[in-house]
């Protein structure tokens, strides 16, 4: 049926995204792995950034993995449907791992080819490429190719055709700024386009209160949590406002931020993690502000204690007792996971959240919504 106003399509084919922080320790699945793993999902090309880059490897691994066993997969090749999401056999195809080099740094890194298999820039080299086309269609103001997997690429080598990836692995560390250009550019070079930003990367920092922390460790802290957003946006907002406007879309480009329930109540140990949270929240609602004439939507994220490899990988461990206590300061009393913060990101970065920019969506089973639940009835105004 045809509506006056049609429905907001939900696929995200023929859509870019680079995620920060996309690696997670072993099968775990932190919040940046969750992130691609949907955003891939339903259909979008995925950039895996991290500082370590067999990580994010891992993560390419597992979305490749998906596909191929068809989990969350569907067919998907309309955008402008109104239709659920699934990866299917749409636009990009098949998974691969490519990082790229920085001229004056050593961050964002050349994987050899023999580790990653054929580089997507020697197939340019040796046929039509991807981004070329991409190019020409932003330069001419018209919507990105419907199915990018008609742009697949032969190799010098091999008379197989290759695939365009969905996901590559990229390393990078987004407190250099040289590396956040490259990560831009590199995304630029290989897929022809971004269309969503999602600065995952934090870090608990500098610990301390205002009496005994460190304040070179606090500066550098800041720099990390929330420099390495604005540097990220710095180079992604001029590429987003390249896109043509699509008429299901109506805007160019969508960035989420990770916050966390922390920047927004307080209660934690250490000063420097809420402080930069915090800053994260509001930061937020400043960019919506001034990319809305670019139509390019900016919201964040604030999960709760949700129970990724942070909390019991890389050295740390968490009791029983300590996990219980987590869930139960929540309303629901159960725990999150970097799947449930996954859903908002991939909510708020696609086309069914269009209208929806500068909001602080908490993702926290209730912890924000309320205070003093365990104090008895007879402690309230009537009794
Ligand atoms: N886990 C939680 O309970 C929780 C709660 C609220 C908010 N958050 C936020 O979610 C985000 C991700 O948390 P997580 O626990 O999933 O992640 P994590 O700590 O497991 O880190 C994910 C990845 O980020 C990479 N990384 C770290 N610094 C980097 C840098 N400078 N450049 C590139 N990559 C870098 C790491 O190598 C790692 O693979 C953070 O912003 C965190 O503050 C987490």
């Amino acid at each position: 049926m045809d509506y006056e106003f049609p429905k907001p399509p939900r696929s995200l084919v023929g859509k870019v995204a680079i995620v920060t922080g996309a690696g997670a320790h072993g099968d775990g699945i932190g919040n940046g792995r969750a992130i691609a793993i949907l955003l891939a999902e339903d259909g979008c090309a995925v950039v895996c950034v991290d500082r370590d880059v067999a990580l994010a490897q891992r993560t390419v691994e597992m979305i490749e993995g998906e596909r191929g066993s068809g989990s969350g997969s569907g067919s998907n090749n309309n955008s402008s449907s109104g239709g659920g999401g699934g990866s299917g056999s749409g636009n990009f195809s098949g998974s691969t791992s490519t990082s790229t080099s920085s001229n004056n740094n050593p961050g964002p890194i050349l994987q050899s080819e023999a580790d990653s298999g054929p580089s997507l820039q020697s197939e340019a080299d040796s046929g039509p490429s991807l981004p070329s086309e991409a190019e020409a269609d932003i330069e001419s103001g018209q919507p990105p190719p419907a199915n990018h997997a008609a742009a697949v690429t032969t190799t010098a080598t091999s008379t197989s055709t290759v695939a365009v990836p969905i996901a590559v692995a990229m390393a990078g560390d987004v407190s250099v700024e040289a590396d956040c250009k490259s990560i831009v550019d590199s995304t630029l070079q290989q897929f022809g386009r971004l269309d969503i930003l999602v600065n995952c990367v934090g870090i608990g920092g500098a610990a301390g209160t205002a009496v005994d922390v460190d304040m070179a460790a606090w500066t550098a802290s800041m720099h990390i949590n929330v420099g390495s957003m604005v540097m990220m946006a710095k180079y992604a907002v001029p590429a987003m406002r390249r896109n043509a406007i699509e008429p299901n879309w109506l805007y160019r480009g969508a960035i989420v931020n990770m916050g966390s329930v922390a920047g927004l109540k307080g209660g934690t140990p250490h000063l420097l993690y809420p402080t930069a949270k915090g800053a994260v929240v509001n930061m937020t609602r400043a960019m919506a502000a001034h990319h809305a004439a670019d139509a390019i939507r900016v919201n964040c994220v604030c999960p709760g204690m949700v129970y990724t490899p942070m909390m019991y990988a890389g050295g740390r461990t968490m009791s029983e007792e300590t996990r219980t206590a987590r869930k139960n300061r929540s309303l629901l009393k159960t725990e999150g996971t970097g799947w449930d913060v996954a859903c908002a990101v991939r909510f708020l970065a696609g086309p069914q959240a269009r209208w929806i920019t500068g909001v602080i969506l908490p993702v926290d089973a209730g912890v924000t919504a309320a205070v003093g639940t365990d104090i008895p009835k007879s402690a309230s105004v009537n009794g």
